[in-house]
């Protein structure tokens, strides 16, 4: 390739959408907004796999790898570039954080305003660091995240204002290419996908790709969709609405999700599972991934990860890996970089003397 072309092709997007292009609601004449999301590492665990057994092989998608740290960056870049085409002049969305971090950042590469609604104190600091740095407007309420999201759904009818939430399907139909990268890579769906559940969106996305490849021969076989809930914000494993959702998984922190009918759907089609994780399998898995397999996440990301656990060995766990069929492939999808949420962990982290700027202290210090 000539150095002219080399850069050429470089000033062309090379995202999710230039990617997938034939299978999103685009054409030759929108607008492409893009941040080179996609394309995230699909890690093989053998460590997880022997903690599986029975010859099975665990895969993680590490999600927290995409331009702002989170998934949601997949689904932004559609919908972003559908809201320039249709002449939005500023982006609106509820976030439990990674959501307005996305929708910040797009919002800045496209040259339009983002207004993001949070709930006040709830907010992992790197996500809120995330939204102001890219200059959205900042709005905290008194309340959740499901209060955020019903003021966005009004706010949203005005003209010129376009919501980015995962209840515009453009959100979704971008979060879907998650799930044909998995097949693309592995040349068939897993026979296991497992994911947090917050919203529920993105598990939604997730089953709209697979059988959408399905639909066109692109894969043989559709997946099992596990998902899992935090035990203080499970509204979809206790079938009901919790009106103060609580968890350290911030992102995860929902009662009321707006695509809970799709995501009951997907599970109750692949003949998957809802299952809750307490906070402490949540962190207990975020530490063990760090520290097993390196891949720091943050604590929502981590619930797909002891949701894997919990089907390895607890005995109150929803589906049992015990009787898993031989030779099954499992992906676990982490959703969120670990650095968005340092506060949680802090806490956890010894503090170290300092000592003698000398070789010996040093030595000494470490033992050895
Ligand atoms: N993991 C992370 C890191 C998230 O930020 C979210 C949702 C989820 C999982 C759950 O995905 O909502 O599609 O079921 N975060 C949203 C936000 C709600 O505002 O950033 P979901």
């Amino acid at each position: 390739m000539s150095m002219n072309a080399a850069i050429s092709s470089l000033k062309q997007s090379r995202g999710v959408i230039e990617r997938y292009r034939e299978f999103l609601p685009v054409s030759d004449s929108t607008p492409i907004v893009s941040l080179g999301e996609g394309t995230t590492p699909l890690v093989y665990s053998a460590k997880l796999s022997a903690r599986v057994g029975r010859g099975c092989e665990v895969f993680v998608k590490n999600e927290g790898v995409n331009p702002t740290g989170s998934f949601k960056d997949r689904g932004m870049t559609v919908a972003v570039s559908k809201a320039i085409e249709r002449g939005a002049r500023m982006l609106i969305c509820a976030s439990t954080g990674n959501t307005s971090a996305s929708a910040a950042a797009y919002a800045a590469r496209a040259g339009i305003e983002c207004a993001v609604i949070l709930p006040a104190g709830k907010i992992a600091r790197g996500k809120l660091l995330q939204a102001f740095v890219h200059g959205a407007k900042i709005i905290a309420i008194d309340g959740n995240f499901d209060d955020a999201l019903r003021i966005v759904r009004k706010l949203g009818q005005r003209e010129n204002l376009a919501i980015v939430n995962s209840i515009n399907p453009d959100r979704i139909a971008g979060q879907k290419t998650a799930a044909f990268e998995i097949v693309d890579l592995l040349g068939d769906a897993p026979h296991f996908q497992l994911l947090p559940l917050g919203n529920a969106g993105n598990l939604t996305a997730y089953w709209a790709g697979y059988r959408e490849y399905h639909g066109n021969g692109r894969s043989k076989k559709l997946p099992a969709m596990l998902g899992f809930q935090a035990a203080g914000a499970a509204p979809i494993f206790h079938d009901k609405i919790i009106e103060r959702p609580e968890t350290i998984a911030s992102a995860i922190r929902i009662g009321n999700p707006a695509s809970w009918k799709q995501a009951r759907a997907a599970i109750d089609q692949s003949k998957g599972i809802v299952d809750l994780v307490t906070d402490e399998e949540i962190i207990d898995a975020q530490i063990w991934l760090a520290r097993h397999e390196g891949i720091f996440v943050e604590p929502a990301g981590a619930a797909a990860i002891a949701g894997l656990f919990k089907c390895c060995s607890a005995k109150d766990a929803v589906y049992s890996f015990k009787k898993i069929p031989k030779g099954s492939r499992i992906v676990c999808t982490v959703t969120g970089h670990g650095l968005k949420d340092p506060d949680v962990l802090t806490a956890r982290m010894e503090t170290t003397t300092p000592v003698a700027a000398d070789e010996e202290r040093v030595l000494r210090a470490l033992g050895l």
